[in-house]
This record gives C-alpha cells, structure tokens and sequence, in this order.
C-alpha cells in the first residue's frame, strides 16, 4: 500500500502577475513545483506524485519533473477542482496500490516535512479526510453588501488550512463523485457528504505564494532557511 500526492499545478498565476504559471515560478533557482514535489517526497511517506500541469504546458512541466522519477504529468483543467479530479482519474493507472491520497497546492512550496508526515499519519490511524490548520490572527468581521458590519466572529472557532490535505482514496473518489461546482478545497467535498475532517497543527511555511508580497517573503525568508 502506498502514499500518493495529486499536486495541482495548473493555475496561471494571475496575482502573482509574472505572465507565466505560478508554479513555474523560481524562488533561489528552484521553480514553487520542483520544490513542492521534492518537499513531498523528502518526507519519506510519499511514494508517488501525480503533478496537474497547464493543459498547454505538459511538456514543459514535464520537463522541470524530468530529474524525479516518482513524479507523474497529466493536463490539468479550468479550475483547480477540474485539475485534482484529473489527477486523481489517473490514480489507477500511476499508483495501483495507492490508498491514502495527499492534495498539496504547488504554491504551497516551502511546506515542512513534519506537516506532510502528520496528515499522512492521521489518515493511516484511521481519519478518513485530514487538513492541517493554523489560528487565526486577525479579528474577523461578516459584512454586508453594502459594507456594514453585521457581526463580529468568534475567532476562537476558526482555523485558516492549508495543504497537504489527506485522505483514504476511497473518500476523496466518493466526495468527487458526488461533487457539483467547484470547491475551495478538497476537505470541503468531504464536509459535503457527511464525511468528518481532521485537524491536525499546520505551519506558517505552508503559506500559498499567491501575490508578489507572498513571494517577497519566500525569497527572503523561506529560501533562505530551506534551500
Ligand atoms: N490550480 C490548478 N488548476 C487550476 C487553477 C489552480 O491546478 N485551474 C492550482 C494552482 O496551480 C495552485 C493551486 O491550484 O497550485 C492553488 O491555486 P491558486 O493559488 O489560485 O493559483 P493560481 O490559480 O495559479 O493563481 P491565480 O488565481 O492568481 O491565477
Ligand atoms: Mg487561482
């Protein structure tokens, strides 16, 4: 029985701005992909990766992968939930004995090993779906259409997640399956058929480069620390 990881790859990178996929993206040298599937499977539970490329850009993905032979390409899709459902179709084919499977944002490339190790963990011990959360810092506020705060949250109840999120492969088919429309994250088609999710402590190294700022800090923090 093994370990996969479905990397969903396929976003363009428009906050980013740099007029090219974000995981192409180098920070130090190393493009956000190569050092998240490199992170993935230097935490010593991740036996194969199934990276979801931009459809015009197999080759190209495919090529950045060429010096990690556990590393599979597929085309991804229009939105990131089109691009984890094809990775996960070709689960059969790249790993047969797969039966816990990670879904890990190649934005999220500077994720430590012992936040991969945890969720595949918890899923091993028996949770059938498993995120890894941080607290939230911030106050936060439900506002109105017209701008007006309707009320202040209990900040206390929330948690901000991350990626790898893990599952037994058999919920995570159930959950796409069953799903209509496009989700934020995988946890939440679990959430929708009835599925429990598990938390386990994130870490704030497993921030999404979304924006310049977001790779500002990875270039002078991150690379620096995790070469
Ligand atoms: N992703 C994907 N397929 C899509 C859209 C997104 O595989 N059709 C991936 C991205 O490559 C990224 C992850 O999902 O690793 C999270 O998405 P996001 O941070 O939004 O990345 P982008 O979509 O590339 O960024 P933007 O929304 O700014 O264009
Ligand atoms: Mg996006």
């Amino acid at each position: 029985m093994s370990v996969v990881a479905l990397v969903p790859a396929a976003g363009r990178g428009v906050r980013l701005g740099l007029g090219r996929p974000k995981a192409l993206v180098p920070v130090n040298g190393q493009s956000l992909l190569l050092r998240a599937v490199r992170g993935l499977l230097a935490a010593g539970c991740v036996q194969h990766v199934v990276v979801a490329a931009p459809p015009d850009q197999v080759d190209v993905v495919a090529a950045e992968l060429a010096e990690v032979p556990d590393a599979h390409v597929v085309p991804g899709g229009a939105e990131r939930t089109d691009s984890v459902r094809l990775a996960l179709d070709s689960v059969e084919r790249v790993a047969p004995d797969a039966r816990v499977v990670l879904v890990h944002d190649a934005a999220r490339a500077f994720t430590p090993a012992s936040v991969v190790q945890d969720v595949v963990r918890a899923v091993e011990q028996g949770a059938p779906a498993v995120v890894p959360v941080l607290p939230v810092s911030d106050t936060v506020k439900k506002v109105d259409e017209a701008g007006n705060v309707v009320a202040t949250v209990d900040r206390a109840e929330l948690r901000a997640v991350q990626t790898p999120q893990g599952f037994t492969l058999d919920v995570l088919r159930e959950a796409y399956a069953a799903a209509d429309g496009v989700a934020t994250d995988d946890a939440g088609l679990v959430e929708r058929i009835g599925g429990t999710v598990h938390t386990v402590a994130g870490h704030p190294h497993a921030l999404k480069i979304t924006t310049a700022f977001d790779l500002a800090i990875a270039e002078s923090v991150l690379a620096v620390d995790i070469p």
